[in-house]
């Protein structure tokens, strides 16, 4: 059920019990999109029925694809083959997402088409160059505000160049993009990354048929014009979401929660690792694989937590656990180090900011720079409203350190939280938290 409006978190005793996080947004943009550009039809199941990737399927539609709901998280998607998406016939509003906007720049740049992409105030004030920089030397243009922002056009073209491209940011985003516009683009495009990010896109391509070869060095090859045939996809858990309660589990006394079915890809472990650092009893079952991604069951049973430093390199690992992971550190004892956050910046909010400001109102002694956040643990006072900024891991965070704060939390909008978790008010308070919304 989708929550909207204020929410207020009150302190509330262990948690208990096993619940599953929703389907993985990242895979989830990806299955719908892949399945589009393939041959045949593609039944996708478990997908996160979330606004994000309800309007990635809404933008396919309009791209001539036909996607259509089987049942919960069931889909099925009649693709139109790589360059067949049509040009659609009204603008493309991408909602809160960074991931469906930019990933789809992507497909659409090596298409024959004109589109216009929008999206909400937090994803028109997004960085876009990033995407269009890279996506131009294909051949493509684009045309849109001065500093390169949505609302954007591209002019697709229908004779692509292929790319070599280094990436200056680790982004998984935007080494999707070229990826993507790699698919309908004759020869090898090759993207290289400065540090390893989530390889979903690489992954899936694979199951879908596409040759990609991940080399040392961080280089990524995918062969051009391959044909994608339909294959049947299983989205994991998502690891981002499963965090959220798994902090929980972590910061309060007595706890003992498993989170079952999460995708667990190298690159998106990083939170896994450091709240293990900090002290939590976190154990991994039943890891298989499903559809190419390793899976598996974590529990976090509670134990004193300590701080730490999380080192720059784990940063894309856990690029979007900083906002629990800042709210955790508020619970443990001593000073948590962060470093190499500039592209917290640029995420839904300036999530650097949005916690360092929500963390001192909440009563937490908390240290800010352009790239870096510490956090003095103890018991956060809370007894504060805490604004959301169109932010769904914001209010998550916030609902999370209400849990253990002195007094209540209230955060004044949750309504972003059904972009990726969908029910979250529900499964917490299932597992024994007090959240009135
Ligand atoms: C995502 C990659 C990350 C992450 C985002 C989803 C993806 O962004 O923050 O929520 O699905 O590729 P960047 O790769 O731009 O850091």
């Amino acid at each position: 059920m989708t929550r909207t409006g204020v929410a207020v978190s009150h302190p509330c005793g262990a948690l208990e019990g096993t619940t599953q996080a929703p389907g993985d947004k990242s895979v989830s943009h990806r299955a719908l999109m892949l399945a589009g550009v393939a041959v045949g039809e593609t039944r996708i199941e478990g997908l996160l029925e979330g606004e994000d990737v309800l309007a990635t399927a809404a933008a396919l539609r309009a791209l001539g694809v036909e996607v259509e709901r089987t049942g919960a998280g069931r889909w099925c998607v009649h693709g139109r083959g790589v360059g067949g998406l049509a040009e659609p016939e009204d603008v493309l509003d991408m909602g809160n997402s960074g991931t469906a906007a930019r990933l789809l720049l992507g497909l659409l740049a090596t298409h024959p088409l004109t589109a216009t992409l929008t999206g909400d105030a937090s994803l028109r004030s997004r960085p876009m160059r990033r995407v269009s920089e890279p996506l131009s030397r294909f051949g493509a243009a684009f045309h849109g505000r001065a500093d390169g922002r949505l609302p954007l056009t591209v002019v697709g073209t229908g004779s692509a160049v292929p790319v070599r491209y280094e990436l200056p940011v680790a982004s998984a985003q935007v080494k999707s993009a070229v990826l993507l516009a790699g698919l309908n683009t004759p020869g090898e495009t090759v993207v290289v990354e400065p540090s390893p990010t989530r390889d979903h896109t690489e992954r899936m391509l694979r199951h879908f048929g596409a040759c990609v070869q991940q080399e040392d060095g961080g280089l990524v090859r995918l062969t051009g014009e391959p044909e994608l045939v339909a294959r049947a996809i299983s989205v994991p858990g998502d690891v981002s979401s499963a965090a959220f309660p798994l902090a929980a589990a972590a910061i309060l006394e007595g706890s003992r929660v498993t989170v079952s079915g999460v995708g667990l890809n190298p690159g998106r472990i990083g939170f896994i690792e450091t709240l293990r650092e900090m002290g939590a009893g976190l154990v991994i079952a039943n890891e298989r694989a499903e559809g190419g991604e390793p899976v598996g069951d974590l529990t976090v049973t509670w134990s004193p937590l300590t701080a730490v430093d999380v080192p720059p390199e784990r940063v894309p690992s856990m690029i979007d656990e900083f906002p629990v992971l800042a709210a955790v550190a508020a619970f443990a004892e001593g000073t948590t180090r962060m470093s190499g956050l500039a592209e917290l910046r640029v995420k839904e909010s300036d999530r650097l900011g949005a916690m360092a400001a929500g963390l001192a109102a909440c009563g937490v002694k908390v240290r800010e720079s352009a790239d870096t956040l510490e956090v003095e643990g103890g018991q956060p006072k809370g007894g504060v409203e805490i604004a959301s900024r169109l932010d769904h891991r914001i209010a998550m965070a916030f609902m999370v350190l209400g849990m253990g704060a002195r007094d209540a939390v209230r955060i004044d909008d949750i309504a972003p939280v059904a972009t990726s978790f969908p029910g979250f008010v529900e499964s917490m308070n299932g597992l024994g938290a007090a959240i009135e919304a």
